[in-house]
């Protein structure tokens, strides 16, 4: 699990560094990585979350809920550093539609990520609310797929997320028997 989540960290600025558009505007090349390197941890949140049944068993709860909690800070943390950047590089030129779904999947995900936080206070609510991470992967994937100059352009980027994509659905369908009130899902 380390190797893989080094090399999937590492893709990002390997594709945007070869991409041959690294060297154009540096605030254009930081925000496509912090972009990618996001996107890239909500994945291993995804995973970690989806599968903790499993990876518990493997690593230890407690470990597994701290990268769970570590990923999803930072997976916010830069997902907020890219909107700004890209608030800043200038929207103009980008198919509005697409462009959109960014800031609405950062409320959503601010929401999922602060309600998980404070999940004593929301004791009832937070899980239904979490259920939106799948949600928020998908916008994401099509936000980027629509306006991402490297998802648009490197088919290898394309099919890594295909992937990720493949591995969310099978996440997903491993979860619905384990839903929220089963015996099997813990509440660390
Ligand atoms: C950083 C704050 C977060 C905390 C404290 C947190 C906490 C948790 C907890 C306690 C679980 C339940 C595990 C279980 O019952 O086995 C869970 C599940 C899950 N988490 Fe998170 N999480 C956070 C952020 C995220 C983010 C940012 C994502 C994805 C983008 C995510 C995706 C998931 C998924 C997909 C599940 C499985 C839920 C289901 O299908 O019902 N989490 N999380
Ligand atoms: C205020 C919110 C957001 C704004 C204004 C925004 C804007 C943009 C823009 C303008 C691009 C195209 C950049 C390019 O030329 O390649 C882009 C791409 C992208 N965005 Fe966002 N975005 C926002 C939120 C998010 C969030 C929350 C994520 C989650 C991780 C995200 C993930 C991506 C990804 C993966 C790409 C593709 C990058 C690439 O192919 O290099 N965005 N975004």
């Amino acid at each position: 699990m380390p190797l893989f989540g080094a090399v999937a960290l590492a893709i990002p600025p390997l594709i945007v560094g070869l991409s041959g558009a690294a060297t154009a505007d540096v605030l254009w090349t930081a925000l496509r990585i912090a972009a990618l390197e996001a996107f890239t941890l909500l994945f291993a949140n995804i995973v970690t979350g989806a599968f903790r049944p499993i990876f518990n068993q493997a690593f230890g709860a407690r470990l597994v809920h701290r990268i769970h909690l570590v990923t999803g800070i930072s997976g916010l943390s830069l997902a907020i550093a890219h909107g700004v950047m890209a608030l800043v590089f200038g929207i103009a030129g980008y198919l509005p539609a697409p462009l959109w779904v960014g800031p609405a999947a950062l409320a959503l995900l601010a929401l999922v990520v602060g309600t998980a936080l404070a999940r004593r206070r929301f004791r009832s609510s937070w899980r239904r609310i979490h259920r939106l991470n799948y949600l928020i992967f998908v916008a994401i994937l099509i936000h980027g797929l629509f306006i991402g100059y490297d998802l648009r352009s490197d088919i290898f980027l394309k099919v890594w997320f295909a992937l990720y994509a493949a591995v969310t659905v099978a996440g997903y369908v491993f979860r619905i028997p384990r839903a929220p009130g089963g015996a099997k899902v813990s509440s660390r």
